[in-house]
């Protein structure tokens, strides 16, 4: 099993952290752009193997795609973060051009490759992937649910006053600050609906603080946050390469789902070998339906600023 992540930046190497940390990776290519940086962040994980105890063979590579050829999944994170008060959606001029060239150039040498679109704006970036490169649509994965719904679960566990492994809860739609639609409805505390223990207006909250979340950070940290974006980028990678068939909320090429066409956008789905093999239709009530229409109308405006 051979996973490439494109960008050895914040997110790229926490990535590849977790990766091996996990351990069911053989080989964890990094490459980026800036001379020697992959390298050396390659250089510093692989130092940590026998701390960590993980038999991942981690290389660094400076945009030299031969080194990443024959990869079973790819992940590309190579592009500018948002600096604070920044939308996702501004990122686009810059981040267009690079995720167009970095995943053709991923396809030249891994003609099989799962690609998982990270850049943002990740739902446009990922749509993008799928109208330019031509490969099968189960193949293109926009990751960005899976992160939402880490941070809708934090908010949760944190208004119920439990440990977040006591919540399960989902958050669909675009991956932006306006577009997330947290799934209140459907989230529980062991089994139970979170509604049985917090009101509407706590749960209101809980939703809105779950929206601005990377914002939140970005204001904190000066820039985008990367442990938890890391960690959901290992998750949806260690399913496909494991064929664990576990559900995510994952940008998806949607051709009739949810009553959208022709649009990547958060939806829930079955990962496995085949990577994106399923995606699950929820019953949403006319509330959820209103948020993820207008969420899609979002993403299209954007997807309507790129090139091709
Ligand atoms: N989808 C999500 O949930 C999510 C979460 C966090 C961050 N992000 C996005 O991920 C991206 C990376 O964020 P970060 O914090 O790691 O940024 P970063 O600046 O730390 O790292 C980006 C890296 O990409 C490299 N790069 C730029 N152009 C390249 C090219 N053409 N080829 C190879 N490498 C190139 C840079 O040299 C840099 O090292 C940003 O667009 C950010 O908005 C998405």
């Amino acid at each position: 099993m051979k996973v490439t992540i494109v960008g050895a930046g914040a997110v790229g190497a926490s990535c590849a952290e977790y990766v091996a940390i996990k351990n069911f990776a053989s080989e964890v290519v990094l490459l980026d752009i800036k001379e020697g940086y992959a390298e050396g962040k390659a250089m510093d994980l692989m130092q940590t193997a026998t701390l960590n105890g993980f038999d991942t063979k981690i290389t660094g590579s400076t945009n030299d795609y031969s080194k990443t050829a024959n990869s079973d999944i790819a992940v590309i994170t190579s592009g500018i973060p948002r600096k604070p008060g920044m939308t996702r959606e501004e990122l686009i001029g810059i981040n267009a051009g690079i995720v167009k060239e970095v995943s053709s150039n991923l396809i030249k040498h891994s003609p099989n490759v799962t690609l998982i679109v990270v850049s943002n704006p990740m739902d446009t970036m990922t749509y993008l992937v799928h109208k330019t490169t031509g490969l099968p649509k189960n193949k293109i994965i926009g990751m960005g649910g899976a992160l939402d719904s880490a941070r809708f679960k934090y908010r949760l566990s944190e208004a119920l006053e439990c440990p977040p492994s006591d919540v399960d809860g989902m958050v669909i739609g675009g991956h932006s600050d306006t577009g997330m639609v947290p799934l209140t409805r459907l989230a529980t505390r062991n089994s139970v609906p979170v509604s049985a223990f917090l009101s509407e207006e706590r749960l209101n909250q809980v939703s809105e603080d779950t929206k601005v979340g990377g914002a939140t950070l970005t204001k904190l940290l000066g820039t985008s946050a990367w442990y938890a974006p890391g960690a959901a980028v290992s998750g949806l990678v260690q399913a496909i390469a494991c064929d664990q068939k576990k559900m995510f909320p994952c940008s998806a090429m949607l051709d009739g789902e949810y009553g959208l066409n022709d649009i990547c956008i958060g939806v829930p789905a079955i990962l496995g070998k085949d990577g994106l093999e399923k995606i699950v239709e929820l019953k949403l009530d006319d509330a959820e339906i209103a948020k993820m229409k207008e969420s899609a109308e979002g993403v299209k405006k954007t997807n309507g600023l790129l090139e091709i």
